[in-house]
């Protein structure tokens, strides 16, 4: 029999329930412990509540289907409804990929969302889980939110909580638990209407008719956007089962790691060559990153973001109703974009690693597109970055490219266009992840101290082929609430405009992920369509040689290449 009295459950603080970058990210067993998960939820609630002026509390939960989601699910509610949340409105099935979850906070105009992810990171019971709470613009919860959620997991002595038993997820419907209202919605409609909204589904239909022979391929790599893939490219735009992989949402993602990139996302990268596909994209676990790809060309995040912003206003129609009103990257994100908004003439920001902090800016009008080059791209339609949303506008784009512009509209001739008008920004990122915290931290500090030492300024690397023009720790002072970020990141800028950054990432959940950013600019015409690896060896060489990586962690080869 279900107990509608709230109880109170004495409970003692979890050391570590600090969220990061993107919530709380652990391993499962780490949440499974009796009461983590409680006193986490709880001390979100407590935070919200304390926050809000309202006693009508609207929370959005779901997740990306990964292992211990639905469980999780229903601790929420259960303590949730006991803190007097009115009303869930909850996924199908608990699911919500983030940039959905984000559309429905805003439409529905919820207090704020529970996502239950931890993006990429692998599933499964032995692999990660997450807790992440957005607030009402649809974004991620400010520092300021989430140190207060920090603070009351370290004060906590109670969790309320009624123990309704199993909530029915799998329902649409809306049904009333106690005094608790619980809403089941379909997980994609709303989203899938959105992009409708935002992009010209008609002349990508007249353009895939036109051109029955262009190959797309779009891998979910198990992860929550299969379904929400399947409605837009079966669905929507009748392209054939055969152009979407692996889109059923498995808790292990399949054993796989659902980061859509060069090396994570091989399944696609080896049927993009082999099958000869035109338009190749992934997204990744929660579906708010992206990789598009070609069969003869990889478009890198930061030069990815800069070609959507170059087309947006005359190809997409969201843009063409709103304008662009400014443009944005992260601080290790390639200056490609930076050359449209000064053609464009419109604003451009640079902001530390975060999609966090692109928020801010939208709110107050004042940009339109921006993106990361951790395959993040987005825009003001939602406050979480959209994978799907960049998969369709470069579709959008080319059908544009094709059918107004009757000009090649290949990914490699699009970009190779754009190279000609602005020149190339040469990207690489090398990942050394799972590197021992100590000695991780022991080779930033070296760089710390390095990069300010009198002598850096003018110093000569890579046979004299770099010198340092400036050096610094990166600091950002938001334009609209004039807070300040400090220490976001080392970046050395060479008298050709060449940068090299390092930073250690914030997302991972076990050692140190240690990431070296390189660019180089190429005007050059007859220099602008080399492999980015070979273009840029002479400035990784120096990357490595200032870092001295191998000397402080062993290393002799990273990770990942992006
Ligand atoms: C998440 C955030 C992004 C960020 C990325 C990389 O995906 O949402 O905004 O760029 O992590 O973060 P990291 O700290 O691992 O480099
Ligand atoms: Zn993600």
């Amino acid at each position: 029999m279900p107990d509608f009295n709230v109880k109170t459950v004495p409970t003692t603080p979890f050391a570590g329930q600090k969220p990061g970058t993107s919530g709380l990210r652990k391993k499962v067993k780490v949440f499974q412990q009796p009461n983590y998960t409680e006193n986490f939820v709880q001390a979100t609630f407590s935070t919200v509540l304390d926050e809000s002026n309202t006693q009508d509390i609207v929370m959005v939960v779901g997740g990306d289907g990964r292992y211990f989601m639905r469980e999780t699910v229903q601790t929420i509610v259960r303590i949730g409804a006991a803190n007097g949340v009115k009303k869930f409105i909850i996924g199908q099935g608990g699911i919500f990929s983030t940039p959905a979850a984000s559309n429905v906070i805003r439409t529905r105009k919820a207090t704020g969302g529970i996502l239950l992810t931890a993006s990429h990171n692998p599933g499964g019971p032995e692999n990660d889980f997450g807790i992440k709470y957005n607030v009402s613009n649809g974004g991620p919860a400010p520092e300021s939110v989430t140190n207060a959620i920090y603070k009351a997991t370290t004060e906590i002595t109670e969790y309320k909580e009624i123990q309704f038993g199993e909530i029915d997820l799998d329902t649409v419907g809306i049904r009333k638990y106690g005094e608790t209202e619980v809403e089941i919605i379909d997980s994609a409609a709303d989203y899938v209407s959105m992009l409708e909204t935002i992009f010209d589904f008609d002349l990508i239909k007249a353009f895939l008719s036109k051109n029955p022979d262009f190959k797309i391929l779009f891998d979910a790599l198990n992860g929550v956007t299969g379904p929400y893939g399947k409605k837009i490219f079966t669905e929507k735009l009748g392209l054939p089962e055969t152009s979407t992989i692996q889109c059923v949402p498995l808790v292990d993602f399949g054993g796989e790691h659902p980061d859509p990139n060069l090396t994570y996302a091989h399944k696609l990268v080896d049927s993009v060559n082999k099958m000869g596909v035109d338009l190749g994209a992934a997204s990744d676990g929660d579906g708010d990153r992206n990789m598009i790809i070609s069969k003869d060309w990889f478009v890198t995040p930061s030069d990815s973001v800069a070609v959507i912003a170059e087309y947006a206003a005359q190809a997409i129609p969201y843009f063409k109703k709103t304008g662009v009103k400014g443009l944005a990257r992260s601080m290790p994100t390639s200056g490609a974009i930076d050359r449209v908004a000064k053609k464009l003439n419109v604003e451009m920001f640079e902001v530390p690693t975060g999609w966090k902090f692109f928020g801010n800016l939208m709110d107050a009008g004042r940009l339109s597109i921006c993106g990361e080059e951790s395959f993040g791209t987005g825009s003001d339609h939602i406050r979480e970055k959209d994978g799907l949303w960049a998969i369709v506008a470069w579709l959008n784009i080319i059908a544009y490219v094709d059918l107004k512009l009757n000009l090649p509209c290949s990914i490699r001739a699009i970009m190779n266009r754009f190279y000609l008008k602005y020149g190339r920004n040469y990207f690489t990122r090398y990942d050394y992840e799972e590197i021992e915290s100590s000695h991780a931290e022991a080779m930033y500090s070296h760089l710390e101290s390095l990069i300010v030492s009198p002598d850096f300024v003018g110093r000569k690397f890579g046979n004299n082929a770099f010198t340092v023009s400036c050096a610094d720790n990166f600091s950002y002072v938001d334009p609209v609430d004039s807070s300040v970020s400090k220490n976001q990141g080392l970046r050395i800028v060479f008298s050709d405009s060449s940068r090299i950054i390092f930073r250690l990432s914030g997302t991972g959940s076990s050692g140190a992920t240690f990431r070296v950013y390189i660019e180089k600019y190429e005007s050059n015409e007859d220099s602008l369509m080399l492999e980015a690896q070979d273009a840029l060896k002479p400035l990784v060489d120096v990357a490595l040689e200032i870092s001295q990586i191998t000397k402080f962690t062993g290393r002799t080869e990273p990770t990942v290449i992006t």
